[in-house]
């Protein structure tokens, strides 16, 4: 009979263990009142906050050309726009942001570019339409969302205002 006292036993011990676990005073840290994964927080930020990071929306033309570049025309803004211009545009938009200014045009002509220092592209086209074109690409321009962030992006839009600036068309 020995076996059965053990079997009331162990029997008797899951029983309270099981008890217990059901009892209301039990508590874990799951459970308490938080946000859960996947809940929404209660707390808004305050109005007015932008994320610095994370994937930024999918804008048009015209609604990235009404967003004003948050960067200052600086002398260390431009000098950061001219070493990631000449990394990551020099290649097919040349130096000088000429048509088909670059290296790539005579191997691949189907990636002739247009000439930046156009009227278009000086009066009309506004900072935050270059920085779409820059992250988007632009129909046979590839993206450059990866390989640049948010700053690196408007600091090369503040670089091609000074190439326009020094150069214009001419036909
Ligand atoms: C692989 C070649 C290539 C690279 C690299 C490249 N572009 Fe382009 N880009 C093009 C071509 C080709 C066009 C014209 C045809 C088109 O719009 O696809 C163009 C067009 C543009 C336009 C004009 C868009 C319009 O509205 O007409 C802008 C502005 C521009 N590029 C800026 C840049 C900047 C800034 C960089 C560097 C971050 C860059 N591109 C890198 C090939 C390139």
């Amino acid at each position: 009979m020995k076996w059965l006292n053990r079997l009331c036993f162990i029997g008797l011990g899951l029983g309270i263990v099981g008890l217990a676990q059901a009892q209301p005073w039990v508590r874990n840290m799951v459970d308490q009142p938080s946000i859960k994964p996947q809940e929404r927080s209660y707390l808004l930020p305050v109005e007015g906050t932008v994320p610095r990071s994370g994937r930024e929306p999918k804008r048009t033309w015209d609604e990235g050309n009404a967003v004003p570049n948050p960067l200052p025309h600086t002398q260390a803004v431009i000098k950061r726009g001219k070493v990631l211009y000449e990394r990551f545009c020099s290649v097919c938009h040349g130096p000088e942001a000429t048509a088909g200014g670059g290296p790539i045009a005579k191997i691949a002509p189907a990636l002739t570019t247009p000439d930046l220092t156009m009227d278009i592209y000086i009066n009309v086209r506004k900072d935050g339409y270059f920085y779409e074109i820059i992250r988007q690409g632009h129909i046979l321009m590839p993206p450059y969302d990866e390989g640049t962030n948010v700053i690196d992006r408007w600091s090369i839009v503040h670089y091609l205002r000074e190439i326009q600036k020094i150069r214009r068309f001419q036909p």
